[in-house]
């Protein structure tokens, strides 16, 4: 059984994944209106993995006698100066994503609830890889700076990033 106080984070994060697959693909969006269809793909996988990372936490929380919150998502951004501002924003999103599953992890300490912490472990190491991902992108967009040739080179190769595992359904 989940405490009040377990739940109401976990129903915090599950609402803050939805922003974040929103918000990918609202960067989607923009990228697709700017024709560059490699990092439009990119952002597109990463709005599937969100949605997956948001069920993860819906059906934690059914699975654990829990009652799931579908409360309202926040409209994300829409508009960019620059895929360079696109993912700098991408990077502190998941730099403040990667805080949000540490503070979790407190609550569930703090509960000596170890079924969450068990569960929580699994973001917890997410995580390193989503800004591992997000910063390696950035960093290759700084060293281009602003290069068109540059950019192209980027975008073919982000074109190669595949759905996530489990999620081909939704291609
Ligand atoms: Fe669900 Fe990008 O972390």
């Amino acid at each position: 059984m989940l405490t009040e106080k377990v739940q109401n984070a976990l129903n915090d994060q599950f609402n803050a994944e939805l922003y974040s697959s929103y918000l990918y693909l609202s960067m989607h969006a923009y990228f697709k209106s700017i024709n560059l269809d490699g990092f439009a793909n990119w952002m597109y996988q990463q709005a599937k993995e969100e949605l997956l990372h948001a069920m993860k936490f819906y059906n934690f929380i059914n699975q654990r006698g829990g009652r799931a919150r579908t409360a309202a998502v926040a409209e994300p951004p829409s508009e960019w100066d620059s895929p360079l501002a696109v993912f700098e924003e991408t990077l502190r999103h998941e730099q403040k994503v990667t805080g949000l599953i540490n503070d979790l992890v407190e609550i569930a300490n703090e509960a000596h609830d170890h079924a969450t912490q068990i569960f929580l472990q699994w973001f917890v190491t997410e995580q390193i890889e989503e800004e591992e991902s997000a910063g390696g992108v950035l960093e290759q967009l700084k060293l281009m700076q602003g290069h068109a040739g540059g950019l192209f080179m980027i975008d073919r190769e982000l074109e190669k990033r595949t759905s996530p595992t489990g999620m081909t359904e939704m291609e």
